[in-house]
Order: structure tokens, then sequence, then C-alpha cells
């Protein structure tokens, strides 16, 4: 551990804090955290965990997400610009017209998404659970998945059941190609392609496994493959390499890079332990209807 690390280490000892970190952010957070994890990793971190202290890597809805889920704690997010486009996709305007269009439906809200929005949907999901919300209804159930389509679709395909897909996309994921995972399997031929679901369909198409960063991480674990070609965002590269150090990872392209993710680094933390700011807050009543649809989603996962 670097002098910094340690330091910050002892400040979220003293706070009585911990440390939430997504697999995108910074590997020298990645390193000194007490929870590193997938959006419902962390969710249930947040939920579960009796610490004073919440201090979230990651952006911004995943320090929401642990606020509406633990009101009492101080949630700190240190910087408070790292959004996400795709959670920016879908307002609560727009969904409360889609909601007026149809409703019979049953709002599935991915959890990349604003309280506002969560707090008028039935139940969130990730991408780790997504398949078992969705399995969890009849069927026959009109559902309406948001904001990702591609996740939707991915869903859809995979449950064989109708879903009306909201249209937005992760800006980082969508950038990546089918012509230049192609390219990558001509590099590496029998390595096979791991993608996550926010990839465009006919990435996904080219996929040997598609599923979130923790699923990915499973797959490459448990692969007999000794090179695996990876279509989601490059932070992911350095818990994989320290999980299977043996194997080599190919990420797909150099696109996969989500600068939201990578805005906190090790002195925005100290400093933000230092001041005990930015603290992110959820009015009451928005906090209130959007645990209902994270609670759900929990308990159906
Ligand atoms: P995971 O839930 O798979 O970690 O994904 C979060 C995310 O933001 C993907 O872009
Ligand atoms: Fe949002 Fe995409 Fe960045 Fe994930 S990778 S935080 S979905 S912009």
């Amino acid at each position: 551990m670097t002098p910094q690390q340690k330091k910050i280490r002892k400040m979220l000892e003293e706070k009585q804090g911990i440390l939430l970190v997504h697999y995108y952010a910074r590997p020298e957070i990645q390193e000194i955290a007490d929870v590193l994890g997938d959006s419902l990793v962390l969710a249930r971190a947040a939920a579960d965990s009796d610490a004073k202290v919440i201090v979230f890597a990651g952006v911004h809805f995943m320090a929401q997400s642990a606020a509406i889920l633990s009101p009492e704690k101080t949630i700190l997010l240190p910087r408070l610009d790292a959004g996400c486009p795709l959670a920016d996709a879908a307002t609560a305007e727009s969904v409360r017209q889609m909601r007026e269009k149809h409703p019979d439906a049953l709002f599935v809200t991915y959890i990349n998404s604003s309280a506002e929005v969560k707090a008028i949907s039935d139940v969130c999901c990730t991408s780790s659970n997504a398949e078992q919300i969705v399995g969890n209804e009849p069927a026959g159930r009109k559902i309406v998945m948001l904001p990702d389509g591609n996740l939707a679709r991915h869903i859809s395909s995979v449950s064989q059941r109708e879903i009306i897909a909201w249209e937005g996309c992760c800006p980082v994921h969508q950038a990546l190609t089918p012509q230049e995972v192609a390219a990558r399997k001509r590099e590496h031929p029998g390595a096979p392609f791991a993608a996550h679901p926010e990839c465009h369909p006919d990435v996904l198409a080219l996929a040997d496994f598609v599923g979130s960063t923790s699923a990915i991480l499973k797959f490459a674990r448990e692969s007999k493959a000794k090179s695996i070609i990876i279509g989601t965002e490059a932070g992911i590269m350095a818990r994989l390499k320290k999980e299977s150090p043996e194997k080599t990872f190919i990420l797909a392209s150099d696109v996969l890079l989500c600068a939201d993710m990578k805005k906190i680094t090790l002195d925005d933390i100290e400093k933000s332990l230092t001041t005990m700011q930015p603290v992110v807050t959820v009015p009451q009543n928005i906090s209130r209807a959007a645990k209902k649809a994270l609670d759900k989603m929990l308990s159906l996962s």
C-alpha cells in the first residue's frame, strides 16, 4: 500500500466508514476497497452495512442508490460530476408519459437511472439479476424495460418474452463495433469473447458469453481458455488479471473507457474524507418510493 492508500484506510477506520468500489474504478482505488463489486453487490453492501459513512468510488446513480437504501448513513461521492449518460437517457417526465401509454405494464428499471425515475418504477434490476426479475413475472405480463434498450433486447431474447424496450444506451458499450470484435477474434483464434449486455445486439451476436461484470469475472475464472476477449469497460482488466493471472485478457477495443468512472482519484477520496463532502442525499418523498423498487429487486435476487 502507498502512504496515501494507508492514510485513506486510516481515515475510513476513524470515521467508521467503508469504501465501496465498482470494477470500472481506477485500479489504485480498487486495491483499497472494503467491497469491490458490480452494481448489485454494491447496492446490497450499502443496504446491509452498519458503517456510519459510505464512500462511493463509482458514479452518481450508485451513490444515490446507497443513499436511498441507507438514509441514516452519510454517503460521500468524492466527485459529484461522476455521472452516467445512460441514467440520463430517461427523465421522470418521459417515463410518466410512457406509463400513460402502457398503464397495465410492469416498469422494470435498470439501476443505472435517477432516483426520480426509480420512484415511479415497479421494480429495479441490474445486469446480474434482470433475467431473474423478468422471469418472476407470469407469462403474458406486459413489461417495459428502461433505460437501456440493448439490455432489454438481450433479456427479451434469453427469456423468450416480449419486452417493450426504452431506447437509451451506454455510449461506452454502444461504441464497440462487431468489426472490432471480429478483428480481435481473427488476431486471437479460439479465444472466447465475453461481453456486457449493454453492448449492441450485433456485438452480442458474436459473444460466447454475455453477463454483468461479476458474471464476466466468474466466466474468466472458470474458463479453460488461455486467452479471453473482453467486451466491457477497461477498468475490469485489473481485476481479471488479479483473479486469473495465468490467463491473457484482450480488451475488444480502446473505446471501452468510461470517463465518468475514472473521475474519482485517491486525492478526491482523501479530500472527501477530510471535508466530509460532497454528500449525496435524496428528498424523502422520492427516496421512499424509489426504495420500494430497489427493495423489491433485492428481495427477488
Ligand atoms: P454491472 O452491474 O455489470 O457492474 O454494470 C454497471 C455498469 O455501469 C455497466 O456499464
Ligand atoms: Fe454509465 Fe456506461 Fe459508464 Fe456504466 S460504463 S457508468 S452505463 S456510461
